[in-house]
C-alpha cells in the first residue's frame, strides 16, 4: 500500500515545522510498513513569488492526484497588500479549500496537566481538564457568500447558510460526539443574524436522529466568555466558518500556544491537514517555532485519510510524553532560556514514538 500526500510548506515558519512533521512520518513508514510517497508543492506568498499566483495549477493537479495534502501555513506582511485575489489568505488558502470542496475543519484542543502553569487562565478554572474540539463549517458563511467584493464606496461579504450545508457539518459534529463526551454545543447569532436563526433550525432538526447527544445552543459573544470562564463544559463546539476561526484560536490560547492546535479539514474526496495557528513570519526561519501543531495534524491525516487511528494515538501520546517530561519550545517555556529548538522538538517527539511504538 502506498499513499501518495501533497505537501504544501507555504511561507513563514511553515517550511520548518514541516520538516518536523515529515521526520514524525519516516519513522511511521519504517514502523509500520506502510509506504508513503510525498511530493511537495507551492502555495501562498512564496508561490506567487515565484508563479504570480498563490495557487498555481500544479499545485491543484498535485492536490487532485494525491491522496491527502499536508500544508504548513501561509501569509505574511510581504503580502498583504496585493489585490484580495492574489492575497496568500484569499488566492491561496481560501481558493484551494474551496476546490478541494473541503466543508468541515476539526480542531481538537487539549490543556496538558503540565502546561497548566503556562496557560493564561488560572489553575482553578482548569483543574476540571480542558479536551474539546470546534468544528468549524468551512465551504460557507461570510467566508463565501456571494454577493462580495469592494468599490470606491464599499466593501461587503454575505453571511449565508443554507440547509444542506448545515446539515452536512452538524453530522459531522453529531458523529464527533458520539466517539467523545456526547455533547454538542451549537455555537451562532441567533438573536441577531438571519443565517443563525437558519442554523439552528437545522441543527435542530439533524439532533433528532442523534437522541444519544446532547445538544445546547450558545450564541458566539457567550461562547467567546465561557471558554474563559469555564472551558471544561465543552465538548464539540459546532459553528460557522468565522465563528469557529475565532473561537478554535481561542481555544488555543487555553493550552497555551497557537502552535499546539492542529487542524483537518474534510473534503469530498482529498482531505486536507494543516496546523490552524498561522504563518508566525516575525519567528521564521530562527528554528525556535513549535512544530507540535503541524505534527498532529500529521497524526489527524493518519487517523483520517489513511485510517491508522492506532499509529495516530501513538503520535498523540509521544507528545504529551515529551511535554510531561518537560521539554518546551520558546513558545510555551517557563523559563525561556531553557527552551529547545524546533528541530530538536521533533527529534524527542520521534525518538519517543520508537520507544512507544
Ligand atoms: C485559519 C486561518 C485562515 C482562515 C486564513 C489564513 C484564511 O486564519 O485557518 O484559521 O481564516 O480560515
Ligand atoms: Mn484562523
Amino acid at each position: 500500500m502506498t499513499y501518495k500526500i501533497a505537501v504544501l510548506p507555504g511561507d513563514g515558519i511553515g517550511p520548518e515545522v514541516m520538516r518536523e512533521a515529515l521526520k514524525i512520518l519516516d519513522v511511521v513508514e519504517r514502523k509500520s510498513g506502510v509506504k508513503f510517497q510525498t511530493k511537495f508543492g507551492h502555495i501562498g506568498g512564496e508561490a506567487y513569488d515565484k508563479f504570480g499566483t498563490p495557487l498555481p495549477e500544479e499545485t491543484k493537479k498535485l492536490c487532485f492526484d494525491s491522496n491527502a495534502v499536508l500544508l504548513g501555513s501561509v501569509g505574511g506582511s510581504k503580502w498583504d497588500s496585493l489585490p484580495p485575489h492574489l492575497k496568500p489568505e484569499i488566492g491561496g488558502l481560501l481558493a484551494l479549500r474551496k476546490s478541494l470542496k473541503l466543508y468541515a475543519n476539526l480542531r481538537p484542543i487539549k490543556v496538558y496537566r503540565s502546561l497548566i502553569s503556562i496557560s493564561p487562565l488560572s489553575e482553578g478554572v482548569l483543574k476540571d481538564g480542558v479536551d474539546l474540539i470546534t468544528v468549524r463549517e468551512l465551504s460557507l458563511g461570510v467566508y463565501f457568500g456571494e454577493p462580495r467584493g469592494m468599490d470606491e464606496e464599499k466593501g461587503y461579504d454575505t453571511m449565508v447558510y443554507d440547509r444542506k450545508t448545515v446539515e452536512k457539518i452538524a453530522r459531522v459534529a453529531f458523529e464527533t460526539a458520539r466517539n467523545r463526551r456526547k455533547k454538542v454545543t451549537s455555537v451562532d447569532k441567533a438573536n441577531v443574524l438571519y443565517s443563525s436563526i437558519y442554523w439552528r433550525k437545522v441543527v435542530e432538526e439533524v439532533a433528532k436522529d442523534y437522541p444519544d447527544v446532547t445538544l445546547q445552543h450558545m450564541y458566539v459573544d457567550n461562547a467567546a466568555m465561557q471558554l474563559i470562564l469555564n472551558p471544561s463544559q465543552f465538548d464539540v463546539i459546532l459553528t460557522t466558518n468565522m465563528f469557529g476561526d475565532i473561537l478554535s484560536d481561542e481555544s488555543a490560547a487555553l493550552a497555551g500556544s497557537l502552535g499546539m492546535l492542529p487542524s483537518a479539514s474534510l473534503g469530498e474526496k482529498v482531505n486536507l491537514y494543516e496546523p490552524a495557528g498561522g504563518s508566525a513570519p516575525d519567528i521564521a526561519g530562527k528554528n525556535i517555532a513549535n512544530p507540535i501543531a503541524q505534527i498532529l495534524s500529521l497524526a489527524m491525516m493518519l487517523e483520517f485519510s489513511f485510517n491508522m487511528v492506532d499509529v495516530a494515538r501513538k503520535i498523540e501520546k509521544a507528545v504529551e510524553m515529551v511535554i510531561e517530561e518537560g521539554y518546551r519550545t520558546r513558545d510555551i517555556a517557563e523559563i525561556p532560556e531553557k527552551a529547545i529548538s524546533t528541530s530538536e522538538m521533533g527529534d524527542r517527539i520521534c525518538e519517543k514514538l520508537e520507544v512507544i511504538w
